[in-house]
This record gives C-alpha cells, structure tokens and sequence, in this order.
C-alpha cells in the first residue's frame, strides 16, 4: 500500500512540473494578428517622467501582442521612446510552428538577427526591455539586442509577460544579459493583469513615475 502511495506522488509531480515548463495549449498566447493595437504615441515629453533630463526607451519583442500592450501602457505613463524588436526572419504566425522554431534556436544557442537598429542609443539613460517568456526564458531575439548595444552607464528595467511560468527566471535572464548596466526591479505580468493601475502601482515603485 505504501509502495502504490508513493508512486502516486511521483506521477503527481511529474504532471505538474512537466505541465507547467512546456508552452502548450494551456500557455497558448493570444492569436498573433489579432490585436492590432495603434502605434505607441512616441512624442515624449510626459510630465510624469523623472529628473526632466532622463531619457527613456521601451525596447521590446512580441510576438502575439500581449507584451507590445504592456509596452505600450509604459510608454503611455512614462512617455518614453519605443522600439519594437523585429526579427529579419519572421516567426510563423501559427503556434505550434512558432513554438518549435523557438525551440530550436534556444537549442542552437542562435542570435536571430533584427531588422532594425535603435536610434541615439547613447541619448537613452533608462531602457526597458520586455519580452514574452519562451521555454522557461527570453526568447533568443533577446540576446540578439543585448549583445548589440553598449549598457554601460543605463539603467535597465526588464519586463515580461508569461501565460503561467518562469516570469522570474526571465527577468532574471534580462539582468544577466545586461550586466554592464545598473537594474531596477522589474515586473512581469500575465495578460489579463496587464492595466494601468498594476504598471502605474510598479513605476512609482521603482522611481520612474512619481
Ligand atoms: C514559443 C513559446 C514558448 C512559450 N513558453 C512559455 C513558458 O515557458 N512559460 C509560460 O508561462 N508561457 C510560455 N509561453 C506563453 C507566452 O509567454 C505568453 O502567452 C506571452 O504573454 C505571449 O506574449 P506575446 O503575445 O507578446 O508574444 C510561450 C509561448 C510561445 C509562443
């Protein structure tokens, strides 16, 4: 009897844990294409932001739309610049194909390169870099603009989204990719937490709005 409770335990923590780190339909991300929010208002100038000195930039990846809405609400309430990390090679739009490209360039270590480049990058003296969680971390696109700029002297605050797992390890993973910088403590959120009140209640956590 002893011998069947115990492997009842371990089947119940095989099912959860495996559960929880594979992006399956549980994880499964809005339908890319649907959401087509409005291009972010990149005029600046919101009195909110501190010192009026400091100079902001929101860089982000999204591939479903979800981590573009949480950039956009910073952008909104700081008025930072924006910058929308684009990969050269476009991700398949379904997303079980999605999913398994992703793997493989997190398997192969890869650097998929971006199609633009930020502007004035020395002009910024605060960038935000946000991405969706993927296969327990930042997609590898993340990389990719880490390594491409020089974070020596920014202050740096990472953001994700996450359908139900690894949101610390991927902000943890923005740090360490930009370790030249100074870090405030960042935020991730599941979709439906993404609202004005909840970025807001962060910002002015962190200093960046009073
Ligand atoms: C390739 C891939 C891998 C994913 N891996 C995870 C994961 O490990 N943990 C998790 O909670 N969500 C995972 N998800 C779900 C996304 O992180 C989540 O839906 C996110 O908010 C989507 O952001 P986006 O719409 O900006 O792309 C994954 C989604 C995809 C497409």
């Amino acid at each position: 009897m002893k011998k069947y409770l115990i492997y009842l335990m371990m089947a119940t923590a095989v099912v959860i844990f495996g559960g929880a780190c594979s992006p399956d339909e549980g994880n499964k991300p809005e339908t890319p294409g649907i959401e087509n929010p409005e291009t972010p208002d990149e005029s600046g100038g919101n009195p909110n932001t501190p010192g009026g000195n400091s100079k902001i930039l929101v860089a982000y990846f999204s591939w479903g739309g979800t981590t573009q809405r949480m950039a956009e609400e910073i952008v909104r309430q700081t008025g930072a610049d924006v910058f929308r990390i684009e990969p050269v090679t476009p991700y398949p739009t379904e997303y079980t194909p999605c999913t398994e490209v992703a793997r493989e360039e997190k398997d192969n270590d890869a650097r998929p390169a971006i199609a633009d480049e930020v502007e004035n990058w020395d002009d910024y003296d605060t960038v935000f870099i946000g991405c969706p969680v993927w296969w327990w971390t930042t997609p590898m696109i993340i990389c990719t603009f880490s390594e491409s700029y020089d974070f020596k002297g920014k202050t740096v605050v990472p953001f994700c989204t996450y359908a139900s797992t690894y949101r610390d390890e991927t902000l943890a993973r923005i740090v360490e990719l930009t370790s030249d910088a100074e870090h405030l403590t960042g935020e991730g959120l599941t979709s439906g937490r993404i609202n004005e009140q909840n970025i807001s209640s962060w910002l002015n956590e962190i200093g960046v709005i009073q």
